[in-house]
This record gives structure tokens, C-alpha cells and sequence, in this order.
């Protein structure tokens, strides 16, 4: 297991720049060496400018959208037209404005019922890697939420100890105070979601967690700045086994990790 690279730029626009051009390398790389680049990619409002950088002809000409396959860290179970929806998110910014063929998008069904979302992911998931060993993919986005989740992997979640499913339905938690433990809120709570588990979030060739803001400095500093290495934390449980982890951030959620 590598040591995380922690890189920090002045602002997210930074950030986002240096992003895109690790999805382009890497992309490049991928598909040199064998045929294709799998990426799984978040929601909430962080990666939103790399998604818009992405869509540039400066950044889209340079990548090879027939062998680029998008599939989903997690998503919401709502309609694809939903303001919540992770895929909504990326095809107004991105997918509706590169030439990925439809076959290439591989997104999480959140209107059907949440387990069969969840199992429905997994078939697909099956069907791109092969059912030997877990899924591989060349590269993971995530992000951070105050309270240490990622994905729609959140504090308490039973989701945590999961070691055999790769795609799972996450109930939405309410927060419980009656341990002291804030199991943090759900975006709007009431929502039920489905998210990739931690053994497929370790077992990606590259993982980069895209970290922006002052709010997220605290849980920065708990994950990255103490020798606990957040591991009370689900962002802090992303150690890929082979792969490499890089955390980019902006200077205000770096903050307590720089001075
Ligand atoms: C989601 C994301 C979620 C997100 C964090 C950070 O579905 O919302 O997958 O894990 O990455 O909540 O969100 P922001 O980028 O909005 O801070």
C-alpha cells in the first residue's frame, strides 16, 4: 500500500485544471496498454468544473472517447432527470458534450428500487470487468464530505464491512446522536442511494480525491494529518491495495494540513 500524494493549489480552479490533465494522461496510458480507460466519477458540486474542463475542445480533442467508459462512484435513487442525479450532473456538464458512444456510459439505475439498482450495477460492473476478482478500474474520482464520507460510503454505515459485494443500497441515515456519533447528513436524508464498496474503491489503479473549501479542512487534517490516518472515517478507508492515491485540494481545505 503507497503512502497518499497530497498535492494543494491555490484555488479549485487549479485543482480542476490539474485533474483534467491527469484524466488525460491517464486515459492515454490506459488505453495504450490495454485497449480501454474505466472511470468512476462522483457527484456533488466539486468535480463540476473538471467535468466542464473535460467538455473543453482544448481537453476533449486530446482523448480518445471510444475506448473512455464512465460508470459511477454512487448515485441517487431518482430519476435521471432528477436535480440529484449523479448522472444527470455529469451529462449536462460532460457526456452530452463529447462524443462517448451511448454503450460507453454505464450508470447506476437509481429508478428502480434501490436493491435492485444495486444488484443491476453489479451485473454491469460483471459484464466490462469479468466475474474473476474484483472490479479494476484505471481511475476513481471522489469526493469528501464534512463528515468523512465518500462515495455514499457514510460514518456507521453497515456498507463499511462489506468485503464481498461490489455495488450495494444505502438507506438513508438519520443523524443519532444517541452514541455521540453524528452519522452525518445524506444530502436530503430521504433519500436512499447505491454506492461501489470499499474493496472495489481499493482495488482501482489510481484513485484522486478532489477537495475544496474551508469546511472540508477539519476532516482534512483527520484524515491526513494525524497519525491515525482517519481511519474512524470512511475517506480514510480508501488505501487502494496496488494502485495509487492522490488527494488534490485547494488551499482552504488543505489549511490545516499546510500551516
Ligand atoms: C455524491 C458524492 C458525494 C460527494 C461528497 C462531496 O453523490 O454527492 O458522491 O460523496 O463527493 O458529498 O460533495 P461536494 O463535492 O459537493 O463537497
Amino acid at each position: 500500500m503507497k503512502s497518499p500524494v497530497i498535492k494543494v493549489f491555490p484555488d479549485l480552479e487549479a485543482v480542476s485544471h490539474h485533474a483534467a490533465s491527469i484524466f488525460i494522461n491517464l486515459s492515454a496510458k490506459s488505453i495504450a496498454e490495454h485497449g480501454r480507460f474505466a472511470a468512476a466519477i462522483p457527484g456533488g458540486s466539486t468535480p463540476k468544473k473538471l467535468f466542464e474542463l473535460l467538455a473543453l475542445e482544448e481537453c476533449k480533442n486530446k482523448i480518445d472517447w471510444s475506448r473512455v467508459h464512465f460508470f459511477w462512484t454512487d448515485e441517487r435513487c431518482v430519476p435521471v432527470e432528477a436535480n440529484e442525479s449523479n448522472f444527470k450532473l455529469a451529462f449536462d456538464l460532460l457526456l452530452s458534450k463529447i462524443p462517448l458512444p451511448a454503450e460507453n456510459i454505464h450508470r447506476i439505475k437509481g429508478e428502480l428500487p434501490p436493491e435492485d439498482g444495486a444488484q443491476d450495477y453489479e451485473k454491469a460492473l460483471e459484464n466490462f470487468f469479468g466475474k474473476s476478482g474484483l472490479p479494476v478500474f484505471d481511475l476513481i474520482i471522489l469526493g469528501l464530505g464534512k463528515d468523512g464520507h465518500t462515495a455514499s460510503l457514510f460514518p456507521g454505515s453497515d456498507a463499511l464491512q462489506e468485503t464481498k459485494r461490489v455495488a450495494v443500497a444505502i438507506q438513508p441515515v438519520r443523524k443519532n446522536f444517541s452514541n455521540g456519533l453524528n452519522l452525518g447528513k445524506m444530502g436530503n436524508p430521504g433519500i436512499p442511494r447505491i454506492t461501489l464498496t470499499l474493496p472495489v474503491l481499493n482495488n482501482a489503479s489510481q484513485v484522486i480525491f478532489l477537495v475544496s473549501g474551508s469546511s472540508k479542512a477539519d476532516m482534512i487534517k483527520k484524515i491526513l494529518g494525524t497519525a491515525a490516518g482517519g481511519k474512524h472515517y470512511p475517506a480514510g478507508l480508501v488505501k487502494p491495495v496496488h494502485g495509487n492515491l492522490l488527494w488534490l485540494m485547494d488551499k482552504k481545505a488543505g489549511d490545516r494540513i499546510t500551516t
